[in-house]
């Protein structure tokens, strides 16, 4: 029996699941069932990402400590995984005793190696907020081609690549101040000295996907750099023992200890397990699976997306081998969802939370469909919803559960619900039971989208089969009964087979089928056993089908209004790192930790005492060049400097039908970029932003700067 670890890239806790994170987390899954039905021993682990400045600012936004906002985000993650029918054996956070415990101790055994040193670094430093500020913070310039609003790692209109100290014009994103340039003490972790053996490493046989191990040849071709490691306070993570007493102290970046979290979560589980009897849940051992002397003896497999390989096989494999640990037997990497053939967007209605999904549709119809998608390859796949309804609608419904359902009546009514004793097609049923051999490897090799059309081509047999007898015929014709039983047996083991082999994706319907066969088996192995002279129980429908008003609910629920959603995704924190690695968009860092978190139902008069809306006066209302909701608004809200504001008012008014009006500005909202500039407060207005919005104005006497509550 082959002892494997298997995890999933450990989601930020900085927002909502969505349909990109239930790729990869429904491909694991399904791994992990196909390979358990196989008979080896897994256990699947993953955690919430818990560090870094973006979940700080978050729960500082939230007006919580970033320990509540990380615990309240893990509920809502957990309670949509399990939705989904993900089935972890530990879901853990990063924020734990374990995760710091060998955060430091990797970093110890680095650093007495000598794979850790320090150097200066000169920084864009935010005066306001007082604190450095990553590329995604600082917007400004792009030094090549003069565009505005860009982030400052890359140019979204030429795709040039340079520092953010080289935008024009800089200003911080979080306080719209201009970024000061200001230096300090970093900690860089020696990537260039292990080149070699990640070299050999990234081309051992099966530890990574061809176009990944191309990829990261380039990478070593253009030379590895060393690896900055730290950040300054204020930051959300573990500080990094041993500095200076008397120097400031030190975090480790979000990356170093985010993929020790795998660890950390088997760790937490095994002590879980510690003297555990259910077969189920067998006890673990830590140094099994993480020592390096046990290399060979358990298999650590990390199902990833491409935007953070660099991540997983350079740093991390570095990381570990540096410090006795490991290595993964293999790092696999899937490609982006794309939905209607385009990147996903809030305002088309297209960047779907996965609780929305839920709220409409089962989960186990988008399990199915990823499915029939996914293969071993990196390719991006197209979440297209007219395709959807036809695959799940024909297969699942038309196909499938149609198997049992047109000759499970009979052996009901007919036979007091007992299937012959006799196998009336020896030869379909070996056929559907050798295909399970290539179904099992397909599932192994995650060529998914095979397994599932082997398993349709079976299903298509079983339905010719029936078609063929047509058992409704021949109920009619006196003297047939052993006959139709025979079909009907014929045609409820092929289901059963089907069972079997669907089970990893659809472990909720094949569970009712369970009880609909009364059996209480769907491994691999039980497709050997045929069903004969043996007792089913009455059918119930499996499967509804899915209907174009659901797929409308979910998009139309999904859409937000405001054309601040449609700005480029901010890069994530990493690609401040791995910018500094050769230009390969497509493997680096991309949008991951930028959504937002579910907003709160109610709120206390505290809270509400905390807005503070503000008498103000529109100087200038303008039309926006490119945006159809939006109008730009300079306001005196009696400060030293006017205010920029967008507001979602376009298709309601012209600008001199506000000009010069007084309006009520919200003036502490955080200042939030837009695709079109920073917008420095909120005007506002009553009514619904589909059919009609009138913005409050306030009588001449009110006096500009006063407050109002
Ligand atoms: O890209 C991301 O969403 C990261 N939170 C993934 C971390 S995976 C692991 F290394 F922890
Ligand atoms: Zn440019």
């Amino acid at each position: 029996m082959r002892q494997i670890l298997v995890t999933s890239a450990l989601p930020y806790a900085n927002g909502p699941i969505h349909l990109g994170h239930m790729v990869e987390h429904i491909q694991t899954d399904i791994w992990v069932r196909a390979m358990k039905a196989q008979g080896h021993q897994v256990t699947y682990v993953c955690a919430d990402d818990a560090h870094g400045t973006s979940i700080m600012l978050k729960a500082h936004e939230n007006g919580i400590s970033p320990e509540d906002h990380i615990a309240a985000v893990r509920d809502s993650h957990e309670t949509d995984f399990a939705k989904f029918l993900i089935h972890y054996d530990n879901y853990y956070t990063t924020h734990s005793d374990e995760n710091r415990e060998f955060s430091e101790l990797i970093y110890r055994r680095l650093s007495s190696a000598g794979h850790i040193s320090t150097r200066d670094v000169e920084q864009l430093f935010d005066p306001e907020k007082q604190l450095f500020l990553a590329d995604r913070f600082v917007k400004g310039e792009c030094p090549k081609c003069a565009a505005e609003n860009q982030y400052g790692d890359n140019c979204e209109v030429c795709g040039t690549t340079y520092n953010a100290t080289e935008l024009k014009n800089p200003y911080s994103t979080l306080s719209g101040a201009e970024p000061v340039l200001k230096t300090s003490k970093h900690y860089f972790f020696d990537l260039p000295e292990f080149s070699e053996f990640l070299q050999q490493w990234t081309r051992d046989e099966g530890r990574l996907q061809p176009s990944i191990a191309n990829k990261l040849q380039e990478w070593f071709d253009a030379g590895l750099a060393s690896w900055d490691i730290s950040r300054d306070a204020p930051y959300f993570g573990f500080k990094i023992p041993d500095t200076p007493a008397d120097e400031p102290d030190k975090y480790f970046y979000v990356w170093l200890d985010a993929p020790v979290g795998y660890m950390a979560s088997f760790k937490n589980l095994c002590e879980q397990r510690r003297g555990s009897t259910d077969p189920a849940k067998p006890e673990l051992n830590f140094d099994d699976y993480w020592l390096a002397e046990n290399q060979h003896k358990t298999e650590v497999y990390h199902f990833i997306g491409k935007d953070i390989v660099y991540f997983h096989a350079l740093f991390w494999p570095a990381m570990l081998s540096g410090s006795e640990f490991r290595t993964p037997t293999s790092v696999f990497a899937h490609g982006f969802l794309m939905v209607n053939g385009d990147k996903m967007s809030k305002s088309r209605g297209t960047f779907i939370k996965a609780k929305t999904f839920t709220e409409h549709l089962q989960p186990e119809y988008l399990r199915y469909y990823f499915a029939s998608k996914l293969s071993d390859k990196v390719e991006d796949f197209n979440l297209d919803f007219d395709d959807f309804i036809q695959k799940v609608n024909s297969d699942l419904v038309g196909k499938v559960v149609n198997i049992a359902s047109r000759s499970a009546g009979f052996i009901n009514k007919k036979f007091d619900g007992v299937l012959s004793s006799n196998n009336a097609e020896p030869e379909l049923l070996a056929d559907i039971t050798r295909t399970g051999d290539e179904i099992a490897a397909a599932y192994e090799n995650r060529e998914f989208s095979k397994a599932m059309r082997l398993i349709m081509q079976c299903a298509d047999k079983a339905n010719e089969y029936i078609d063929a007898k047509k058992p409704w015929s021949m109920a009619k014709v006196e003297g047939s009964e052993q006959d139709v039983q025979d079909v009907c047996t014929v045609a409820i083991n092929i289901f059963r087979q089907l069972m079997v082999y669907l089970a990893p994706v659809l472990p909720e319907l094949t569970d009712n089928a369970k009880a609909f066969l009364n059996i209480d088996d769907l491994s691999f192995a039980s497709r050997h056993q045929l069903l004969l002279g043996h007792q089913i129980n009455k059918f119930k429908p499996l499967m509804q089908r899915v209907e174009q008003s659901q797929i409308d609910a979910i998009i139309e629920a999904s859409k937000e209004s405001l054309e601040s959603t449609e700005q480029p995704s901010p890069t994530s924190e990493q690609a401040a790192q791995a910018a500094s690695s050769p230009s390969s968009s497509a493997l680096l860092p991309s949008d991951s930790d930028s959504s937002d978190i579910d907003s709160v139902d109610y709120i206390s008069i505290e809270d509400f005492a905390k807005v503070e809306m503000t008498v103000a006066k529109v100087m200038e209302c303008n039309h926006i060049e490119g945006a159809d909701k939006l109008l730009q608004f300079t306001l005196d809200v009696g400060e030293d400097k006017p205010r920029n504001v967008f507001s979602g008012i376009r298709k309601f008014y012209e600008p001199k039908d506000l000009q010069g009006k007084k309006v009520i500005c919200i003036t502490n909202l955080a200042p939030r970029k837009m695709k079109f500039g920073v917008s420095e407060g909120m005007i506002l207005s009553s009514g619904d932003p589909k059919t009609g919005l009138t913005v409050i104005t306030l009588p001449e006497a009110c006096q500009v700067g006063d407050k109002l509550g």
